[in-house]
């Protein structure tokens, strides 16, 4: 059976009190409901150990939102895998499309970040997905299919276990427009395949695939109901408590 999870992709936002505030009011709540979900939140690097902190004795993971690959060394601004494991961070997000098109990273970059993440013992939630452009060409099964296997279909079987996977198309990100449940489901019934014709059934079976884009409290019940969606990566309904419990509980 594969984890059911919810993240909540903070971005740059929230500074420190803003970041215990909101843990604080997600931890109210989520107090006395059952989840039967994973509740992960990534808050900004600089508040990461703070996170940590505040969400102990909670059923709140905490994951960063990128690292860098090399180990250590003369890289300015950046943190590396073991800086996040140090603080307490088993999970980090790589691959988001704020990352690949703002910050150039690659398909082979992100590769480099995957390896070292599993190196270190990090869980991956990785991200991808098509442009507006790539979807009208229709284009979108091909770039998906791309972008997957170019950063991860170099691992062994094995390290999927530390792989979670989420599509999110380009056009619905923070734009309030959110791929149908349908186009979803098609998306991730297709990578589900693709994954098991490179490993095997139980690889594809086993690796949660989430959805993100524009996910709200309205539209996450019809959107979770779909066979091969496992949960959601959601930006802006994360910064309110009350939105992240919604979509929380539409499982
Ligand atoms: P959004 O962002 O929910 O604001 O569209 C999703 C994401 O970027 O992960």
């Amino acid at each position: 059976m594969r984890n059911k999870i919810v993240a909540g992709n903070w971005k740059m936002n929230n500074n420190a009190t803003q970041t215990k505030a909101l843990i604080n009011d997600l931890k109210a709540s989520l107090h006395n409901i059952k989840t039967n979900c994973r509740v992960v939140i990534a808050p900004t690097s600089i508040n990461l150990s703070l996170a940590v902190q505040e969400t102990k004795d909670s059923v709140i993971e905490v994951s960063a939102q990128n690292m860098h690959q090399a180990s250590n060394g003369a890289y300015t601004g950046e943190i590396s895998a073991d800086m996040l494991l140090d603080v307490g961070i088993n999970t980090v997000i790589l691959g988001h499309s704020e990352r690949r098109t703002l910050f150039d990273e690659s398909d082979e970059l992100l590769a480099e970040k995957v390896n070292t993440a599993l190196e270190k013992g990090l869980e991956i939630i990785f991200c991808f997905g098509e442009s507006l452009n790539d979807r009208k060409l229709d284009n979108h099964f091909l770039e998906v299919g791309s972008q997957v296997k170019k950063s991860l279909f170099h691992l062994p079987e094995a390290s999927w276990k530390n792989i979670i996977l989420a599509y999110e198309p380009v056009w619905a990100i923070g734009t309030g427009e959110t791929a149908s449940p349908e186009q979803a489901q098609e998306m991730h019934a297709f990578i589900r395949q693709i994954v098991e014709k490179k490993y095997n059934k139980e690889v594809a079976e086993n690796v949660s695939i989430l959805y993100g884009g524009s996910v709200k409290p309205s539209n996450a019940v019809e959107i979770f109901s779909k066979e091969d969606v496992d949960g959601g990566l959601i930006g802006g309904a994360s910064l309110n408590a009350s939105d992240f419990t919604g979509i929380i509980t539409a499982f």
